[in-house]
């Protein structure tokens, strides 16, 4: 009969204690002593101490065994409340399956060296939750639009259509110019007349010189487009989306939260409504706190920081100026210095974690941008057709997928949300 083998999960329970089980995963510490040796596996559920004694028939295959090594096991299990997981495998048998050659990763390495060996580096505990988190995040956000009737769609990523004004990669595509999407945005405008609601999780690509925290060249990009949908449905779709990505971490993570140091009541406690407040407004708040901004520039990132100290949960920041926005931004027809759109900034992290906006259906407006911004309309207009045949008002917005995580895993930099990161300066492995 072939080996049952169970998750370590399940091996760390009281109702294990005394009976045989059997294992299967990579050693994740190893310590020798005479006549014991120590070894802690992991799997992709949790990890468990072992304890092999010399006068054991596993002992040789212990001796010879490396950190990274993959192998099965079988034992007793014994609860031990000083092993790391509270519980002791005290191990029978041991098969070393993938025998590893010396792991390259000690103490004390540089955070460089990790990223150059990052395929082995994702298999750090701490990267585990995230990887476990990430996972969660994904799958709330297609559940929170399946469950309200949008439809999953996709777009090309070899595009001429981009926000325009922000970096851009160009390839060479059998000796046509193109470049790589920015957004899915423009096709789902296209594809409304169809589907009326409509989400994606793809990657976008932004050739972002800044070597920051919260930049990737590629990242993963998580949009919704609704048909007959304004400013301030949009708003409430978002909160509700963010609230049901937080209550779903919390509920299905909290073990991973509690590894990473994070608290799952504090994202239980995010629920809607969130503080709204205008670019106007905000530039008021900033005033009183010492921080100067002319109307009319873009929020710079230490004015989200500060923006942001002000609240415990996301605040949807509303009208920025016209003038900054990308092209397809409407003016609000009550202030037409600025524009119908919003950014969602996140508490602690300090940056914009949403961005989005009405769409404008003016073809005469959007031309007149895209060519004072150097673009070709030409371009367009295959976009502006979705204005000519059957436009009806709608609005949608786009969620940084890395962010969110990095928000929920309270992780320094963006580059550990996501298991490869692309940036300026990185590109393998
Ligand atoms: O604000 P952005 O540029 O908006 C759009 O692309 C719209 N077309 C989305 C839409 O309305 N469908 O990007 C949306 C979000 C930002 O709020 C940010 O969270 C994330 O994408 N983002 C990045 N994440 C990681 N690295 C980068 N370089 C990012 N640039 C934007
Ligand atoms: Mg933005």
């Amino acid at each position: 009969m072939a080996t049952a083998y169970i998750p370590i999960e399940s091996a760390l329970s009281d109702k294990q204690i005394g009976k045989s089980v059997s294992i299967r995963g990579w050693i994740y510490r190893k310590r020798d002593q005479k006549e014991l040796i120590f070894l802690i596996i992991r799997d992709s559920s949790d990890m468990i101490q072992a304890v092999i004694k010399k006068d054991s028939k596993a002992w040789k295959s212990a001796e010879k065994i490396t950190i990274e090594s993959s192998c099965e096991l079988s034992g007793k299990i014994k609860k031990d409340a000083r092993a790391p997981t509270g519980y002791e495998l005290d191990v029978s048998d041991l098969k070393i399956i993938g025998l590893a050659e010396r792991f390259p990763i000690a103490k004390d390495v540089s955070e460089e060296f990790l990223l150059d060996i990052r395929h082995l580096s994702i298999r750090s505990q701490r990267l585990q939750q995230v990887w476990k988190i990430r996972s969660t995040v994904f799958t709330a956000f297609r559940e929170f639009f399946l469950q309200r009737g949008y439809y999953e769609t996709h777009a090309p990523f070899f595009t001429k259509t981009s926000e325009s004004g922000l970096e851009l990669f160009e390839v060479d595509y059998f000796g046509k110019k193109t470049r790589l999407a920015q957004t899915w945005q423009f096709y789902a405008e296209a594809l409304l007349p169809v589907l009326e609601k409509i989400f994606t999780i793809a990657p976008s690509f932004r050739a972002e010189k800044s070597k920051t925290a919260r930049h990737l060249t590629e990242y993963w990009h998580g949009e919704m487009e609704a048909a007959w949908m304004d400013l301030a449905g949009l708003a409430k779709v978002c909160e509700e989306l963010i609230s049901y990505i937080c209550q779903k971490v919390a509920k299905d993570c909290a073990k991973e939260l509690k590894l990473l140091g994070r608290d799952s009541k504090q994202f239980a406690a995010v629920k809607p409504p969130f503080p709204r407040i205008t670019y106007t407004d905000a530039l008021k708040l900033l005033k009183k706190d010492g921080m100067k901004v002319t109307w009319g520039k873009d929020l710079r990132t230490p004015e989200e920081k500060q923006l942001t100290t002000h609240y415990d949960k996301p605040v949807i920041v509303t009208h920025y100026p016209k003038e900054v926005m990308a092209f397809y931004k409407p003016k609000d027809p009550k202030d037409k210095k600025t524009a119908l759109c919003f950014d969602v900034l996140a508490p602690e992290l300090g940056f914009e974690i949403i961005g989005g906006s009405e769409r404008d259906l003016d073809i005469k407006e959007m031309t007149k941008i895209l060519k004072q911004r150097g673009e070709d309309p030409k371009d367009y207009d295959w976009y502006f057709d979705t204005r000519r045949y059957g436009a009806v008002p709608h609005a949608g917005f786009g969620m940084g997928m890395d962010r969110i995580v990095q928000w929920i895993c309270g992780l320094e930099s963006i580059k550990d949300a996501i298991p490869f990161p692309r940036t300026m300066e990185r590109l393998t492995p």
